[in-house]
């Protein structure tokens, strides 16, 4: 197993005080801490380092996109991709599903069929009802049962001829819910429809391998895993990316540029217009090299153990209703008490220097499922500790005391 104060030192922000009273930071699944080996080498990048890529021939430029290429080459090997230009630098999850949802465009016709689960955050459902709108294709809803998992025989009834795509998140966000991905991948293929992830939850919690679970698309971001904002991946297979059209227009995404024709770039610069974010992207490979070096199987099994010991002693609190309490999930909590909204419960925590957050998580359709303004959401990382849980249950205690 890991060391758990020992790697607290390698995060600043965990040493700071809030409302005069050590950080207890549990709002991991919005955005992750960031280690000094990621924040060094972003710092170091535009101290020692900073300069265009791809553009010059000096070697300032040069240096910069071998880091810039090196960390597609780390993301490519950590994720199990085939090749490095199946992976596409992006601005974060949302750009890399609209760089799909926008290049679809062209294939989706008004006789075809789309599917999302109910459980998606809205940025895995906006950008396919825009896509609907645009194309007059139906977008069709997987219901989820009221343990929160996805209603799987729905989802084969739903998997009819004309269904051209499957949208499907890895991990719900607000419920910690990881769904049986592989399967949903291997009925669609049976189906002829092709499949996008969401793994904007999922890559940070344990590792995957893009060419095993044979998925189409998958999206994940940076800031999720101890990495920088602002920066994220899209995978698609080389065939299926080579195929769509490019997402924006300007420079590094063409080859040649006349007034007569315009030929594009060859993957991954095709869909990499523009002046990347080169420090987020080689921030990006070092703070994936760092969560290696602590080891997905130790960080799985570590988060699992805290979310057993925070969902056991939480379940002792009077009226506590937990949504998504199944074995299969990551360590994520989504709770209310009785009738206290759930920004009352976060406000008074925050009070107590501990960082959750409240509301709908981006996710409209899973509260309207369950009838509730939102939820308290918990979520837990490596760098926390039991220690933490009991403050934050005690808290808990408290703020619904408080509340009467
Ligand atoms: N999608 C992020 C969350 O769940 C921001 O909080």
């Amino acid at each position: 197993m890991l060391d758990v104060y020992k790697i607290r030192e390698d995060f600043p922000i965990l040493g700071k005080k809030v409302n005069n009273t050590d950080l207890i930071y549990f709002d991991n699944a919005a955005t992750s801490q960031t280690p000094n080996q990621v924040i060094n080498v972003i710092s170091n990048y535009y101290r020692e380092n900073n300069s265009n890529i791809h553009r010059g021939l000096h070697s300032l430029s040069a240096d910069a996109t071998d880091k810039y290429e090196n960390s597609r080459s780390i993301i490519k090997n950590h994720f199990g991709a085939a090749h490095e230009q199946e992976i596409i630098f992006t601005s974060g999850t949302t750009h890399g599903i609209n760089i799909i949802s926008s290049g679809l465009e062209k294939f989706i016709s008004s006789k075809d069929e789309l599917i999302v689960s109910e459980m998606e955050h809205h940025s895995n459902i906006v950008p396919w009802q825009m896509l609907c709108e645009k194309t007059g294709s139906k977008l069709k809803v997987i219901p989820i049962n009221d343990d929160g998992t996805l209603n799987m025989e729905e989802y084969r009834l739903l998997l009819t001829p004309k269904v051209k795509f499957v949208f499907i998140n890895h991990v719900s966000n607000t419920l910690g819910i990881v769904n049986p991905i592989k399967e949903i991948i291997d009925l669609a293929h049976k189906n002829n429809s092709k499949v996008l992830i969401d793994g904007a939850q999922g890559a940070a919690h344990f590792k995957i391998n893009l060419q095993e679970l044979d998925v189409d698309y998958y999206v994940a971001s940076a800031h999720k895993l101890c990495g920088p904002t602002g920066v994220g991946f899209l995978y698609g297979k080389l065939d299926l990316l080579d195929s769509l059209p490019p997402y924006q227009g300007g420079g590094e995404m063409i080859s040649t540029v006349s007034f007569k024709k315009t030929e594009y770039a060859d993957l991954p610069h095709k869909f990499e217009a523009g002046t990347p974010n080169i420090a987020g992207v080689i921030g990006f490979g070092a703070a994936i090299d760092y969560m290696n070096s602590i080891g997905f199987d130790n960080i799985e099994a570590y988060e699992k153990q805290l979310l057993d010991y925070a969902t056991e002693n939480l379940k002792k609190i009077d009226n506590i209703k937990i949504y998504g309490d199944v074995d299969h999930k990551i360590s994520v909590i989504s709770f209310n008490i009785g009738n206290h909204h759930p920004s009352d419960i976060g406000s008074i925590l925050d009070q107590y220097g501990i960082a959750v957050r409240t509301g709908q998580h981006c996710t409209q359709p899973i509260m309207d499922h369950f009838n509730i303004p939102g939820t308290v959401r918990a979520s837990f990382s490596f760098y926390n500790t039991k220690s933490e849980i009991d403050l934050f249950i005690d808290a808990v205690k408290k703020a619904s005391k408080m509340l009467g």
